[in-house]
C-alpha cells in the first residue's frame, strides 16, 4: 500500500515568511488537505503504523506529531458492510497506545479500548466484522490517562462505512471534489512552534481548547469544491471544544446523517452544535459559485458558566480559551475554513430521499440505570460531596445565582479549586473495576445527567437513541442514531447491545472531553 504524506498538499502552499501574531505565523488559507482513502473491505491485512511525525503548520517550522502512518491524523479507512476488515495496528513509538473504532459495532476484544493498550514494538490485528448501516465513524487512541494528549498529538482519523445495498448513489461521491472529509481540531502553538498543551490546573475542569482551529491538519483552510451540492462529512476531533457552525452568508443546507447513518427524515437547517466526537453529514448547494465561510460561534461551556449564568462564564470561558480563536465579526464567531466552489459542476440536486438509515430502537425496555458525570469538589473550606457543597454563604445554581453566598446545587455540589474530582455516579474510572454487566439484546433506559457544564456522553459498541433530553422529548428523524450526544442537564437515551464485552474487554461510556475522560469520567461495562 503507498504512503504518501498527508500533509503534501497543504505543505507546499505554506510559502509565506512568518508575520503576526507570535513568532510564526498562522497559515490560514493553505488548500484543504486531503486525507487519502484506505479500503480494507477485500479483507486482506493493513498495517497501521502508530509513529513520530513532523508537519508543517506554520511556516519556516516544523511541529513534531504523532499519527497513524502519517505525520499528523491517520488515512481514512473505508470498511464495508458484510465484509471483516483486517486492520493490524502497529506501535513504533516509545508509549502505550491502541487504536479504538469510535461508533463501530464490534466486540469488546476488537474495540481498542483502554485494556486493549499496544505495547511499544508491538502489534495488534483485530478482526472486524462489519454490520451495521453506512456512515461516517472514526478511530483515536484510548489509552486511559492519555487519551487527550495522544490525539491532540495525532493519533485519530476518519472511518468510512459503505452499504452497498443502502442506496447511497444519488449523493455526491468524488472524494475531495464534492464529498469532502473535514476533521475540524483546534491547537495551540507554542513560541518554537510546536503544540501546547496541558491537562492540569483549569483545564482539568474546562478541557483544553485552542487558539487555532486545523481542518484536516491545516489551519483555516480552503477547499476548492464543484459548484454545485457538495457533501460535508464533519467531525468534531477535538479535544474539548463545541462548535456552533453555519455559513457566513446565512445560506441553510441539508443535514442528512448523524452519528450512526442517514436521517430518516433530513432536514433543512443554517446552524447546528458540534460536539466533541460527534459527526454529522450535509448537503449544501454551492451552484451559484459564491465562495462561503464555514463559521463558528466561540465555546461557552464551563463550570462557571453552570453556575455562575452566561455573562461571568462566558468571561471564564474566554480566559480559559472557550472564546475565540480569530474573531471575523463582531458576534463573537471566528472562521473555521472557507469553501472555493471552482471545479467543474457537478450537475447534482438535493435528493429528495435519502438512503435507508437506522431505524429508531425497537423493543420495550427490561432495566433503567442512571448515570451522574459528576464533577465534585471543595473550595475553600467548604464540603463538596454529591448533594452540595458550601462556599460562603448564598445561593449557587446552574443559569445564574451568585456567588460569595451559600450553598450550591447543581446535581452534586462543589466548586473548582480545591480538589476537583471527575467520576460517574461518583467513582472515577477504574480499569479494576467493572460497574455494569448488560444483557445482550436487553433494551435498557439510560438516564445520564451532567454535573456543572455540558458534557458529550459516548457508549462504545452500539449506537443509541435519545428519548429526552432535559426533560422534553427528542424527534429521532431528526436526530437520528447516535453514538454521543451532548448532555446539558440530563437526558433519556434507549440502548442495546447486540455484541458482547467480556470482563477482559468491556466497553466503555465516557465523556468525550478528553480532559474529562482522562480524570476520570469513565465507566466500563460487560455485555454478554
Ligand atoms: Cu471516541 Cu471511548 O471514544
Ligand atoms: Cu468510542
Ligand atoms: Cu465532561
Amino acid at each position: 500500500m503507498k504512503r504518501r504524506s498527508f500533509l503534501a498538499a497543504g505543505a507546499a502552499a505554506l510559502v509565506t515568511p512568518a508575520i503576526g501574531r507570535g513568532a510564526f505565523a498562522a497559515e490560514a488559507g493553505a488548500p484543504l488537505p486531503i486525507p487519502e482513502i484506505w479500503d480494507l473491505s477485500d479483507g486482506a491485512s493493513t498495517d497501521l503504523v502508530a509513529r513520530t511525525g513532523r508537519a508543517s503548520f506554520l511556516s519556516g517550522r516544523d511541529t513534531s506529531t504523532i499519527g497513524y502512518s502519517q505525520n499528523f491524523l491517520g488515512p481514512v479507512l473505508r470498511v464495508r458492510r458484510g465484509s471483516i476488515a483486517r486492520p493490524r495496528v502497529i506501535n513504533e513509538l516509545n508509549r502505550l497506545v491502541t487504536a479504538h473504532w469510535h461508533g463501530l459495532h464490534v466486540p469488546g476484544e476488537a474495540d481498542g479500548g483502554p485494556q486493549l493498550a499496544i505495547a511499544p514494538g508491538r502489534d495488534w490485528a483485530p478482526e472486524l466484522e462489519i454490520d451495521q448501516p453506512e456512515t461516517t465513524l472514526w478511530y483515536h487512541s484510548h489509552i486511559h490517562g492519555e487519551t487527550g494528549p495522544q490525539v491532540y498529538q495525532g493519533l485519530a482519523g476518519m472511518m468510512l462505512l459503505t452499504d452497498p445495498d443502502a442506496g447511497g448513489d444519488a449523493l455526491p461521491s468524488e472524494w475531495g471534489v464534492d464529498d469532502i472529509p473535514l476533521i475540524i481540531q483546534d491547537r495551540t502553538f507554542d513560541g518554537s512552534g510546536q503544540f501546547a498543551y496541558s491537562s492540569a490546573g483549569p483545564n482539568r475542569m474546562m478541557g483544553f481548547r485552542g487558539d487555532r482551529i486545523l481542518v484536516n491538519g491545516a489551519i483555516q483552510p480552503v477547499a476548492s469544491v464543484a459548484q454545485g451540492v457538495v457533501r460535508l462529512r464533519i467531525l468534531n476531533g477535538s479535544n474539548a471544544r463545541i462548535y456552533r457552525l453555519s455559513f457566513d452568508d446565512g445560506r441553510d443546507f441539508r443535514q442528512i446523517a448523524s452519528d450512526a447513518g442517514y436521517l430518516s427524515r433530513p432536514s433543512n437547517i443554517s446552524q447546528f452544535t458540534l460536539a466533541p466526537a460527534e459527526r454529522v453529514e450535509l448537503l449544501v448547494d454551492l451552484s451559484d459559485g459564491a465562495p462561503v465561510k464555514l463559521l463558528s460561534e466561540a465555546d461557552d461551556n464551563s463550570p462557571m458558566a453552570g453556575m455562575m449564568g452566561d455573562t461571568m462564564g462566558g468571561m471564564m470561558g474566554d480566559m480559559m480559551g472557550g472564546g475565540s480563536p480569530q474573531a471575523v465579526d463582531g458576534s463573537g464567531r471566528f472562521e473555521v475554513m472557507s469553501l472555493s466552489p471552482d471545479r467543474p459542476t457537478n450537475d447534482l440536486s438535493m435528493p429528495e430521499n435519502l438512503p435507508l438509515g437506522p431505524g429508531a430502537i425497537p423493543g420495550e425496555p427490561v432495566r433503567r440505570r442512571a448515570f451522574d458525570l459528576s464533577m465534585s469538589s471543595m473550595m475553600g473550606g467548604g464540603m463538596g460531596n454529591s448533594g452540595g457543597g458550601m462556599m460562603g454563604g448564598g445561593v449557587m445554581n446552574r443559569g445564574g445565582g451568585m456567588m460569595g453566598g451559600g450553598m450550591m446545587d447543581r446535581n452534586h455540589g462543589g466548586m473548582m479549586g480545591g480538589g476537583m474530582s471527575l467520576g460517574i455516579n461518583g467513582q472515577p474510572y477504574s480499569m479494576d473495576r467493572i460497574d455494569a454487566d448488560v444483557g445482550l439484546g436487553d433494551v435498557e433506559i439510560w438516564e445520564v445527567r451532567a454535573d456543572m457544564m455540558q458534557h458529550p456522553f459516548h457508549v462504545h459498541g452500539t449506537s443509541f437513541q435519545v428519548l429526552s433530553a432535559n426533560g422534553r422529548p427528542v424527534d429521532f428523524d431528526t436526530m437520528g442514531l447516535k453514538d454521543v450526544a451532548l448532555v446539558d442537564q440530563s437526558m433519556e437515551i434507549k440502548i442495546s447491545f447486540d455484541r458482547t464485552a467480556p470482563s477482559a474487554a468491556p466497553y466503555m461510556l465516557h465523556c468525550h472531553i478528553l480532559e474529562h475522560e482522562d480524570a476520570g469520567m469513565m465507566a466500563q461495562f460487560t455485555v454478554g
